[in-house]
Order: structure tokens, then C-alpha cells, then sequence
């Protein structure tokens, strides 16, 4: 017989073979179960007595909920890889250990990003509405001209994995590589992308396309605002597949109607799931529902790093991908 080892939460639906990783475990699991996201009502009544949550990004992870689980609560296990939603220092006061799913969608969200770019710049949601209006319509030499991305730079707002990846994507295109980033990249990375280390100011004076791949924190809240829009071309476009509010969304509009840049790729939102009402009315602006890691074969290797991180917590070992 087999004896249940430890409670383990899961606060959304994830994909099965995260599932069954800790069902098969023998542990207790409580899964929410619903195709809509859990209450938060339901939710702190749901984590006590756990010992792991498996938490997604939509949920905030603040010392009440880790209150709400009581003291035997040993790791919060992030299905995502940014993890904002959680506050990392309540956990560390109370000895629990934080875990995200770094790795595993790097490739998904990097090409993400690269469709934002070829979005944004060959007007392509533009060109669909159009058809999709069912207006008349007719090839012309001067129809729907868009920019093209050979020779044009790409700044890159941070440069861990997701960076890296598109990095090399864009050079695929025939685009050169500048990058902020908090400390430059190892010197084989650098000299393989060609890469050129910038401040922050110098990235957005002088590229094409700039996208953000920094984590969200107090410290990038807002990094791109009415200064930083003011300071890039005005032949520019801005890509973001990070997080909603290092952009201030409000300034972006304001830039964007007194074409201060070009238009905009976005899969992220500042008050997500709502979207400015000003981006909304722009064809210079491509927007797309939180989309960088939605693969099936992505999200079932995040569940499952999620699982494995679980487990090996509950059975005493170092957690696989811990934060910080
Ligand atoms: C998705 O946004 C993630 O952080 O994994």
C-alpha cells in the first residue's frame, strides 16, 4: 500500500503529465479542475495543509496566501518563468522555497517575439483585417508597404535566454544585434550573434525594432515611459513578450498617436486581461492574447518541470529550477 507523502495544490488546470509526475508520486493532489480561473476566496480556503503549491502566473502568491496554507507549506512551484505573481522575500521569511520553469519555453517565446516583429513591420494583422473586411481589394505596388528587417537593428532589452534566442533568430533575418542588459554576455555568445553592448539610452536612440526580455520588478516597472518612447526613431517599432507593465501602457499610446515610433508588437499587457482602449484603435499595433509559451509541447515540459520541482522538494532534494 502506498501512503500519501505530502498535499500538494494545484491552483489551474495544467497539462496532464505534470499531473500524473505527482499523482503517480503518491501524493495527495488537489487540482482545480475548472476551465475558469480560480477565486481568491476559494483559493485561500483551498491551500491549507498544503505543502507544495503549484501556482500559475494569473495567481498572486503574497504572504496571505502563504499564511492561508499555514507553516508546514514547504515551496510554492511556479508554472511559468517569469514570476512577479509571487512575492519571493514573504517566502523566504517563512523558509519556503520559490521555483519557476526557466528553459523550456525559451524557443516558444523567442518565436513569439520574432512574429511580433514580422507583424509589426509587414503590417500582416493589418493585411488580414483588410480581407477579413471584405472590402474590395487589389494588388498594388504602393499597397500596404511595410519595412524590411534586413540590415536593420534589433535592441534587445535583456538578454538571458529569451534574448539570446530571438538574437539568433533576428540574425537568421539578416538583422544586427545590440543589447542592454545588466552585465554583457559571455565573450562566445557575443562574438557567435556579434553582439554589441549598449546602455539602455544608446539601445533605444538607435534601433529598428527594440524588444524587452527583462523580468518584471519594482525596478523595470515602467522601464519603457513617455522618455524612453520620446527617445527611440520614430521609424521604430516596440515588441514587448515580457511583461505588461515595463511598458507604461498610457505613454505608449500617447507616443504612438504623436508617431514618436512606428507602432508596437504586444502579447503582454499592463492591467492584463485588459488592453488600453488606444491601442485598440490602432492598425500600428499588433495585439495578441499572453501567447509566448502557448505550445502544447511547451506547456506540458513546464508543467512538468513544475512536478519535478515538487517532487524533489517533498522528497527532501534540491529543487530542479529554483528562484534566485
Ligand atoms: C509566461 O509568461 C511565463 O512567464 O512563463
Amino acid at each position: 500500500m502506498s501512503h500519501v507523502l505530502g498535499r500538494v495544490v494545484v491552483t489551474g488546470k495544467i497539462p496532464q503529465p505534470g499531473l500524473d509526475l505527482l499523482v503517480g508520486a503518491d501524493h495527495d493532489v488537489v487540482a482545480w479542475d475548472e476551465s475558469h480561473p480560480i477565486s481568491r476566496d476559494e483559493l485561500l480556503r483551498r491551500v491549507a495543509g498544503a505543502d507544495v503549491i503549484v501556482s500559475l502566473l494569473t495567481e498572486k502568491v503574497d504572504a496571505e496566501l502563504l499564511d492561508a496554507a499555514g507553516p508546514q507549506l514547504k515551496a510554492v512551484c511556479n508554472v511559468a518563468v517569469g514570476y512577479n505573481n509571487i512575492d519571493v522575500a514573504a517566502c523566504r521569511d517563512r523558509g519556503v522555497i520559490a521555483t519557476n520553469t526557466p528553459g523550456v519555453l525559451t524557443d516558444a517565446t523567442a518565436d513569439i517575439a520574432m512574429a511580433l516583429i514580422l507583424m509589426t513591420t509587414r503590417r500582416l494583422a493589418e493585411g488580414e483585417r483588410l480581407i477579413r473586411s471584405r472590402e474590395p481589394w487589389q494588388w498594388g505596388m504602393f499597397m500596404m508597404l511595410g519595412t524590411g528587417l534586413q540590415g536593420a537593428r534589433l535592441g534587445l532589452v535583456g538578454m538571458g535566454q529569451i534574448g539570446t534566442a530571438l538574437a539568433r533568430r533576428a540574425k537568421a533575418f539578416g538583422m544586427t544585434i545590440g543589447y542592454s542588459n545588466r552585465r554583457p554576455v559571455s565573450a562566445a555568445i557575443a562574438d557567435e550573434l556579434d553582439a554589441e553592448y549598449l546602455s539602455l539610452d544608446e539601445l533605444l536612440a538607435t534601433s529598428d525594432v527594440v524588444s524587452l526580455h527583462c523580468p518584471y520588478s519594482p525596478e523595470t516597472h515602467h522601464l519603457i515611459g513617455p522618455a524612453q518612447l520620446t527617445s527611440m526613431r520614430n521609424t521604430a517599432f516596440l515588441i514587448n513578450t515580457a511583461r505588461g507593465p515595463v511598458v507604461d501602457e498610457a505613454a505608449l499610446v500617447a507616443a504612438l498617436e504623436r508617431g514618436e515610433l512606428a507602432g508596437a508588437g504586444l502579447d503582454v499587457f499592463e492591467n492584463e486581461p485588459e488592453v488600453h482602449p488606444g491601442l485598440l484603435e490602432r492598425d500600428d499595433v499588433v495585439l495578441i492574447p499572453h501567447l509566448g509559451s502557448a505550445t502544447r509541447e511547451t506547456r506540458a515540459a513546464m508543467a512538468t518541470l513544475a512536478a519535478r520541482n515538487a517532487l524533489a522538494i517533498l522528497a527532501g532534494q534540491d529543487p530542479v529550477t529554483p528562484i534566485g
